[in-house]
């Protein structure tokens, strides 16, 4: 009988089939039975797994969607490095919003998958091709399935990580950096004198857009939940501070206040989503950008476009990997992200480094609006 989860194969895309022994499904709902039997202090659930061997090596994956109780720590085997890809054995796996949109379905994804955007770690092999990266060279990279001990990582998503930085820094600040990055460079090209609102600016990539902002020479408007929150916005460089938990009414004035003539801002940068949107369009000026990037309250109401004419705004839904699809793209902005951080005028914020198996308390206190900065997960 098979001692392993087996047949998982991991494509480019880094989506994961499997097919299991009935040793690893009993396995498995053991585990299950583990989270839900432990309310406040949860087992590490890897406890209860068939013994690891060199071959195998644990991954936080869902088989089904849901709240954080479908999460499940397996084992799974190691991959062999693929042609143009890099075998990393992981130091850090960053934790972000996405991951949960991946377990509650909200963006659909085929199951088993194993959860994870992006990490950090070192070269273990290289596959066929690939001559830039050596074994034992410190990197940072993006792509699913980052939620494990190794992976097969494609060489347009990889980077050497710069000296200085350590490895929990890199795998705290490639997604959210190059989000906040890409969306001041390319959905709306903040100008030096233009006045911006940030929302959830002391969130992960919140802190990285104040920061960037700021070095492009904007005026920001941050929202938060907590005078805490928005403390530290304004320690990361904020002008202006407005607590939105007041209701819309409430901050949309007191956005408004903070423009020239009342007249709104050029640019809205909203992760928050549902919750935030109609008040955006109230705060945008004539001509003006909202850019929704996330939905972190839920996703936004279906909306008729030609709401858009009262002021002639432009609306887009980015997302990061359209930005840096292509080797060059993502080089280019990896490149202008490290240079912010060794030129000092951006600093990594990570609010907590978990360790993997504390994966459901990490998804709570991400979901639960009691994080600032960015979580991470020590593999
Ligand atoms: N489009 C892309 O490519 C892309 C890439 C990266 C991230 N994102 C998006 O950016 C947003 C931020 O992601 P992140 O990983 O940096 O997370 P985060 O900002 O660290 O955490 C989310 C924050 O959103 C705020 N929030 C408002 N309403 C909420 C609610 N109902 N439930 C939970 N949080 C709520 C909370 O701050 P307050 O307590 O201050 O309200 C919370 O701290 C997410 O929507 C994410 O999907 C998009």
């Amino acid at each position: 009988m098979a001692s392993f989860c087996g047949g998982l194969r991991q494509t480019s895309r880094g989506f994961v089939f499997h097919y299991q022994s009935n040793l690893c499904r009993q396995a498995r709902a053991i585990t299950i039975t583990s989270y839900r039997t432990t309310t406040k202090a949860y087992y590490p659930v890897n406890r209860l797994q068939p013994k690891s061997n060199m071959s195998t090596q644990k991954a936080v994956q869902i088989s089904r969607t849901g709240g954080t109780e479908v999460l499940e720590i397996n084992q799974i085997p190691i991959p062999k490095p693929q042609p143009g890809h890099i075998l990393v054995k992981a130091a850090y796996a960053g934790v972000n919003f996405i991951d949960t949109y991946f377990r509650t379905g909200l963006y659909p994804a085929p199951l088993p998958f194993t959860l994870g955007s992006e990490g950090s770690g070192t070269v273990e092999a290289v596959g066929e091709g690939v001559t830039k990266y050596k074994p034992g060279e410190h990197v940072v990279y993006y792509g699913s399935g980052s939620y494990t001990e190794y992976l097969n990582v494609p060489e347009k998503a990889i980077s050497h990580i710069p000296e200085g930085l350590k490895l929990e820094d890199g795998a705290a600040i490639l997604i959210q950096g190059l989000t906040a990055l890409t969306m001041l460079r390319e959905s709306y090209e903040v100008k030096k004198g233009d006045t911006i609102l940030i929302h959830a600016a002391a969130g992960g990539t919140g802190l990285v857009l104040v920061q960037l902002a700021k070095a492009l020479g904007a005026t920001v408007i941050a929202t938060a939940s907590s005078a805490e929150k928005l403390e530290l916005a304004r320690q990361h460089g904020a002008d202006y501070l407005v607590n939105y938990s007041g209701g819309e009414d409430e901050w949309v004035k007191e956005v408004l206040g903070h423009t020239k003539d009342g007249e709104g801002v050029e640019a809205v940068y909203d992760g928050v989503g549902k919750a935030t949107f109609e008040g955006d369009l109230k705060v945008t000026k004539r001509k003006g950008s909202l850019i929704s990037f996330g939905n972190a309250s839920g996703a936004v109401d279906p909306f008729r476009i030609n709401r858009l004419g009262d002021k002639n705004l432009k609306l887009l839904r980015p997302r990061l990997f359209g930005y840096v699809a292509t080797q060059e793209e993502f080089d280019h902005y990896t490149q202008e992200l490290f240079g912010y951080i060794e030129n000092n005028q951006l600093k990594v914020n990570i609010h907590k480094i978990y360790p993997l198996e504390d994966i459901v308390q990490a998804h709570k206190d991400l979901e639960g609006r009691v994080t600032t900065g960015k979580l991470v997960l020590k593999v």
